[in-house]
């Protein structure tokens, strides 16, 4: 008991907290998907089976997943995202998409909290466990955090600040999701800000600064300096990479450059005036 335990804690410290499936997998039984069986030449000696052919009575193989993580995939997204009118649309269309793998996992789509009509829209990076746990963006402690730090430039969720992610699910133990997963979200995420079109944008992490502004650039290079995002028909969204909550709360000594940041972002809205 004590040994399953401690191999139960081992798969959660590593990640694995989520069951997928009734049943387990054997992956290593599961035929390769696209190979083509090539005869052996006829003088070629038969190399000895790794594994012995399964017996007549084994119930059938499950069949190879079909890799959902597709190009294809992603050109769905953006294609059903930008045929989305409205917010109410955009929402439905997320609620309603099934194919991003990470929402096979999750318990909770997390759209977006906070007022639409707010002057600042802020793009993190993924729901974390509370978040999913609540389908809500930004309501454990860095969220928390979000707020206070928001709440020092007089903006709170009522009216001061939209609040959304890159993804919309919570990738399984908090795993980095695959470029096609973020593909697809970010589809979304762009229409998102389209529709939104805020005064002022606010990246919050290095994950939603590379990927929104599609950069290999580092958060601390870009972090504190005005940058724009392009709507597609061509207003310039003034943009402020910052650093993620939960990085300020690891590195609190960093706090005091995200401080610089939010002034220059109150500064910014008070030059635009009202939205
Ligand atoms: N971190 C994020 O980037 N987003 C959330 O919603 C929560 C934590």
């Amino acid at each position: 008991m004590e040994g399953a335990a401690a191999l139960l804690r081992w798969y959660v410290d590593n990640g694995v907290d989520e069951a997928i499936g009734e049943e387990p997998i054997d992956r290593f039984a599961v035929p390769p998907a696209t190979a083509t069986p090539v005869a052996p030449p006829p003088a070629a000696r038969t190399p000895t089976p790794l594994r012995p052919p399964p017996a007549p009575s084994a119930p059938p193989l499950p069949r190879a997943p079909v890799p959902l993580e597709s190009p294809q995939l992603v050109e769905d997204a953006r294609a059903l995202a930008e045929g989305c009118k409205s917010l109410a649309e955009l929402e439905t269309a997320i609620r309603g998409f099934d194919s991003c793998a990470l929402k096979r996992t999750a318990k909770n789509t997390v759209f977006a909290d906070g007022s639409p009509d707010a002057p600042v829209m802020i793009v993190g990076e993924a729901p974390g466990a509370d978040e999913d746990r609540l389908g809500k963006p930004f309501v454990g402690v860095s969220g928390q955090l979000m707020d206070r730090m928001m709440a020092a430039i007089g903006l709170t969720r009522e009216g001061g600040f939209y609040i959304t992610n890159i993804l919309f699910w919570r990738p399984p133990g908090n795993r980095t999701p695959t470029l096609a997963e973020q593909g697809m979200c970010l589809a979304f995420t762009r229409r998102h800000i389209e529709l939104v079109r805020p005064k002022v944008l606010m990246l919050a992490g290095a994950t939603s600064v590379k990927a929104v502004l599609e950069t290999t650039e580092g958060i601390t290079r870009l972090r504190g300096k005005w940058t724009s995002y392009r709507l597609t028909d061509g207003t310039d969204i003034p943009t402020m990479p910052t650093f993620h909550p939960a990085y300020l709360l690891r590195t609190p000594a960093s706090k005091r450059q995200s401080w610089q940041d939010l002034l220059a972002i109150d500064k910014k809205l008070k030059e635009l005036g009202p939205k």
